[in-house]
């Protein structure tokens, strides 16, 4: 198998490299557990990277799909539940007045720049180090998640997309001001992660999002937020009601789809009508809108609508681990710093104050999180194989799985530490 399918995996940072493990081969995940191939259970931490906010097979998203399919599970024609559902998302997030579906979140964030571009009939793009976008050509140099090796930020892009993208330090609006000086005028876009999880979790201050939105504002551009982890995590108004910023488009994806592939963006009326037919820019999906992730779509945001109590609850759970490892932390004498925002929890293996952006995220010590992410997975917890990953919770774990997790956090550190 190993040689048939290209790296052992789909997606590299299941294959384990960036922690020096084989891949975690899963066959299948109930609840908040995922199993492996020999029918082990282990607590799942990783949630998909993120969409699986209600759990695996949870039967509010996933009962009676059959009757969905016998309906077709795809179809080349445009149908009404689009439309219903881009007027759901756009009563969460106003910003959002107008809404493409796409089927990844990186289809969504690579036209929401182009669509920008053509916009703004401007080239330039100004991205955050240590923020994930994607996999396409222009998101990919200094990208956090997995694709965090200098090799992934240049293998097979040509030189002259690169041209057109200005990489600045998070959370510090003077390396913004530094990548533009003098190219104000080429400026598209500034394109950020408000809420960053893509090289641990690292929430941005308020101070600087509001300062990219009066500098896109100065230079005549548009200002775009990916969020794509943080809509509905931080609430279904996404990070920019919580810090009250208002970008011109947004992506959003993962638990949009409970786990079945869809994302979208959009953003101003007048700026997404550049899109075709409308306007001239194109982009399109044969699975971009299909009735089935639609639908499923639709269960979500009913779950999330009629639910609020559940934001409490996996907010209560991430405090709960959160809390538990600090105190672990104080007991063993370790400076690590633990954030937690919502239902979301990381630390990272580095002393000081907490991350603020990727150069500090690359101070840590990935063969400490090495080795305790092979001592939890020998208790039977799975995380992130990747420290720039984060630890997500769901509906469906519980505060007795999270104390199950603090037990092996406490003795895999041990370990790891002594490592
Ligand atoms: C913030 C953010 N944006 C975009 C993407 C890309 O989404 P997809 O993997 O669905 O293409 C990801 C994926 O992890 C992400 O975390």
């Amino acid at each position: 198998m190993q040689n048939t399918l290209a790296g052992g995996c789909s997606s590299p940072v299941r294959s384990g490299w960036s922690v020096g493990e084989k891949p975690f081969v899963q066959s299948r995940g109930d609840g908040a557990y995922a199993f492996d191939e020999h029918g082990e259970r282990y607590i799942d931490y990783i949630m998909g990277y993120g969409p699986l906010f209600f759990g695996y097979n949870n039967p509010a998203l996933t009962a009676g799909l059959q009757q969905l399919a016998a309906r077709g599970v795809l179809f080349g024609s445009t149908h009404a539940e689009e439309e219903r559902l881009a007027q759901r998302i756009r009563a969460h997030v106003p910003s959002i007045e107008r809404v493409r579906f796409t089927t990844t979140g990186s289809e969504a964030m690579m036209s929401a720049i182009r669509v920008a571009r053509a916009f703004t009939g401007r080239n330039l793009i100004v991205r955050f180090a240590g923020n994930y976008h994607g996999h396409f050509d222009a998101a990919l140099f200094d990208a956090g998640a997995s694709a965090q090796t200098p090799e992934t930020g240049r293998s097979g892009i040509p030189e002259g997309v690169m041209q057109d993208v200005a990489v600045a330090r998070y959370n510090e609006i003077e390396a913004v001001e530094r990548v533009l000086a003098g190219r104000e005028k080429e400026l598209a876009a500034i394109v950020v992660e408000p809420i960053c999880a893509n090289m641990g979790l690292v929430p941005a201050s308020t101070e600087f999002l509001k300062s990219l939105r009066a500098c896109a504002d100065d230079a005549g551009a548009l200002l775009i937020f990916d969020e794509i982890i943080s809509w509905p995590r931080a609430g279904m108004g996404g990070a920019q009601a919580v810090y009250g910023v208002r970008p011109d488009i947004t992506a959003i994806g993962k638990v949009l789809g409970g786990g079945f592939p869809i994302a979208a963006f959009g953003g101003r009326e007048d700026i997404v009508d550049v899109l075709a037919p409308d306007g001239p820019v194109f982009t399109g999906g044969t699975h971009a809108g299909n009735p089935f992730s639609v639908a499923v779509a639709h269960r979500v945001l009913d779950q999330l609508e009629s639910h609020p109590e559940y934001f409490a609850y996996v907010r209560g759970l991430a405090e709960r681990l959160a809390a538990g490892i600090r105190e672990i932390f104080a007991r063993r004498n370790l400076a690590y710093n633990v954030v937690q925002y919502e239902s979301i929890v990381d630390f990272m293996f580095r002393n000081g104050p907490p991350v603020r952006n990727y150069d500090d995220a690359r101070g840590s010590d990935g063969a400490k999180y090495a080795a305790y992410y092979r001592a939890m997975l020998d208790r039977h917890i799975l995380l992130p194989p990747s420290q720039n990953e984060v630890m997500f919770l769901s509906t469906a774990h519980t505060e007795s799985d999270v104390d199950e997790t603090l037990a092996a956090i406490d003795h895999s550190l041990k370990e790891a530490v002594a490592s």
